[in-house]
């Protein structure tokens, strides 16, 4: 088929995850529905165990308006998709799902909003149609519960007023995303949300109906890690970034281990206190280190012999960090005898040091 002429106006791109059998069909239904328009598609592959990268390197092979972004050693939707916008080239820039969820015939309404001018974004809304329609896509009563109440603390979380502020279909300039772009979260789904987020003043949005459609092959890859992951981006807005969602993810995490530590001590408190103590704190530690190398740092997350040093190396800075939490307690409340100043100051030092050091030297 004859090329639209250049130069290039859309580029889209396309986040991939094991989706291996879902690209030749999504790869033809783009090829029908932006007949006339001079675009690209830019796939971004975190090294999908299926071989999702060569699949798609095998069409990019044959086809110049298509390439493959393989990522390797990293994780996410997120900064799939803001690794993919930036090596991207045209003045309006898509992002969609590889699955076939999102109906590639929008595009091109998408793109004449855009080109009219009298928006910068154009997002696809799940919401702005029957309610009969949107279950369709939204698999089960828990997802369709749990994606309404993400929609609802979006809503809360931004200036502008949107029936599907967490979509993942959508169309902006490409001004959009470059003036936010070293400020993105990398980690979880959320990319638009946090795009809009990030802008110094709100953009001009406009929302198109369309239907969310089951998955072609293969299985969403939304789970409880990518939900927090969501919860804390959304508090990291409410506390105006004074902390990063991966310092949110890491204090709660924190506090998932002090209540790891009272139910193991409880438990072990028959052996004497001291040793109880001991098997308690290091439980915790434990824990802590599983939770963060699964779900804070997921995007770097560590396996096999790694797991192991990136362990020792936790447990040595945390222990580092113990030691100057319990210091400046008492430091402190040498000048000022109120206990649980003290040790509340004391905790947020240590907590604020463990952080800094392991996201350094462990992740
Ligand atoms: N590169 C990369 N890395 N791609 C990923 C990753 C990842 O870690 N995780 C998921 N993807 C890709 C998938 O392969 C798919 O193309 C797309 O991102 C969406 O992932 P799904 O697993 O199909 O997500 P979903 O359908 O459950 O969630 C959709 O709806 C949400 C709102 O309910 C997505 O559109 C989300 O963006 C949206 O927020
Ligand atoms: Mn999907």
């Amino acid at each position: 088929m004859a090329a639209a002429a250049y130069p290039l106006e859309l580029s889209i791109v396309i986040p991939t995850y094991e989706e291996r059998e879902n690209i030749p069909e999504l790869l033809a239904r783009l090829e029908t529905a932006l007949a006339g328009i001079a675009w690209e598609v830019i796939l971004v592959d975190d090294d999908s165990p299926d071989g999702t990268w060569q699949v798609a390197k095998a069409v990019a092979a044959r086809d110049p308006r298509v390439s493959c972004i393989r990522r390797v050693g990293r994780r996410g939707l997120a900064g799939a998709v803001v690794e993919g916008a930036l090596a991207s080239s045209a003045p309006f820039i898509a992002v969609m799902d590889a699955d076939l969820q999102h109906d590639e015939a929008l595009l091109p309404e998408m793109l004449r909003v855009l080109r009219a001018g009298s928006a910068e974004v154009a997002i696809g809304s799940r919401y702005l149609q029957p309610e009969a329609r949107v279950v369709a896509g939204l698999a089960g009563a828990r997802r369709r519960l749990g994606s309404r109440l993400a929609n609802w603390l979006g809503r809360k979380a931004l200036s502008i007023s949107l029936t599907d502020p967490v979509s993942g279909f959508f169309m902006m300039r490409r001004e959009v995303v470059d003036r936010v772009a070293g400020k993105l979260a990398v980690n979880g789904f959320k990319v638009l949300f946090d795009i809009l987020a990030c802008q110094p003043q709100p953009p001009r949005c406009v929302e198109l109906p369309y239907e969310f459609r089951p998955r072609l092959a293969g299985r969403s890859k939304l789970d409880h890690g990518v939900v927090a992951q969501y919860l804390s981006l959304i508090a990291a807005k409410l506390s105006r970034d004074m902390l990063s969602p991966r310092a949110i993810m890491f204090g709660l995490v924190g506090a998932s281990g002090v209540a790891v530590h009272i139910v193991v001590l409880r438990a072990f408190l028959r052996f004497g206190f001291a040793d109880a103590q001991a098997v308690a704190a290091l439980t915790a530690m434990t824990s802590n280190y599983l939770i963060n190398n699964a779900v804070t740092y997921r995007s770097r997350r560590k396996r096999g012999l790694a797991l192991v040093t990136g362990y020792l190396k936790f447990c040595l800075f945390c222990s580092a960090g113990l030691a100057a939490n319990i210091g400046v307690a008492a430091a402190l409340h040498d000048h000022l005898p109120i206990w649980w100043l003290a040790g509340l100051a004391g905790a947020a030092v240590g907590a604020a040091w463990n952080f800094t050091t392991t996201s350094i030297a462990v992740w």
